[in-house]
């Protein structure tokens, strides 16, 4: 089959799992009598719906695909297939304190694997209806109309979405000092609260750049597609474009801006690196 109209199937059966998902989160959006939140870890929610949403979603897409694998947060179905051709890395709400708030700003990510290279992937943002889709070699789109990164020189006049690592504070110290760099050169910084989002909106121009760390798989698999086709960079924070599914730290943006923010990163990374090394080194044993 011509790879095209492959990854547009997967991109299909993807944005039919985030619609449903999607109608689950709006169903329940702000009604307290039908969710209930419970900590997975500290600082770090889950509730009912989340698990609906995965199970809904990982029901879709074993319908089509039934020896697919599927990495979710809130794992459900197929997990452990690890020879399949096909993963299917989602994050069923991403932006769980937001819906848990009622801020509406949340949203389904659902990223495609083939042999190991993403192809095909959807952020799905229920509240506003916005579907933000990428195939590889074929471009980004916001609702069907085609979107691009930015086309910003510098850090001047931008917009940066940031994060604090919240759930890993032993890296505040570093994150303060790059944060503190981007914002004495961009216009100002933001802190959304959900990450497939601030890549969805870099993709789409609305933010000029973006970087944050202790992400997992779920959280940027469909948006870092996004963003490398919507014609921004995307790599961790050393500036490698293989190595954030290891580490989890993200950095993107225009070519540009992509550059200068790996450069208010820089005077940090080998602090970062060194604490992100023995955290691994720490989950291994
Ligand atoms: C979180 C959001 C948030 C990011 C956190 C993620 P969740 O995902 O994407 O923006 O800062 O690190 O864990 O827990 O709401 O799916
Ligand atoms: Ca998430
Ligand atoms: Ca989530």
């Amino acid at each position: 089959m011509n790879p095209h109209h492959q990854y547009r199937a997967y991109l299909n059966i993807a944005v039919k799992a985030a619609r449903s998902a999607g109608r689950l989160i709006v169903r329940n959006f702000e009604n307290a009598d039908t969710v209930q939140v419970s900590e997975k870890n500290k600082d770090d929610l889950v509730t009912n719906i989340d698990r609906e949403c995965q199970r809904t979603i990982a029901e879709t897409i074993l319908h089509f695909y039934p020896e697919d694998r599927i990495t979710g947060e809130e794992n459900s179905a197929n997990t452990e297939n690890v020879s399949a051709e096909r993963e299917w890395i989602v994050d069923p709400i991403d932006g769980t304190t937001n819906f848990v708030k009622g801020i509406p700003h949340v949203a389904v990510s659902i990223g495609v694997k083939f042999r190991g290279e993403t192809v095909a992937g959807c952020v799905y943002d229920p509240i506003l209806d916005e579907l933000f889709t990428a195939e590889k070699g074929s471009g980004a789109q916001l609702n069907d109309r085609k979107i691009h990164v930015s086309n910003r020189q510098s850090l001047n006049g931008t917009i940066i979405a940031v994060s604090y690592p919240h759930r890993k504070r032993q890296y505040l110290d570093e994150y303060r000092d790059m944060m503190n760099r981007a914002f004495d050169r961009c216009a100002d910084l933001r802190r959304m609260g959900t990450a497939s989002l601030d890549l969805a909106y870099v993709a789409a121009g609305r933010l000029d750049g973006y970087f944050e760390a202790c992400l997992y798989p779920w959280d940027f698999a469909a948006g870092e597609l996004l963003v490398r086709e919507a014609g921004g960079f995307v790599t961790d924070f050393s500036g490698d474009k293989d190595a954030f599914y290891k580490s989890g730290a993200i950095v993107c943006g225009s070519p540009h801006v992509h550059k200068a923010l790996l450069d208010c990163i820089a005077p940090d990374l080998k602090s970062f690196s060194k604490k992100l090394e023995e955290e691994l080194k720490a989950k291994e044993k």
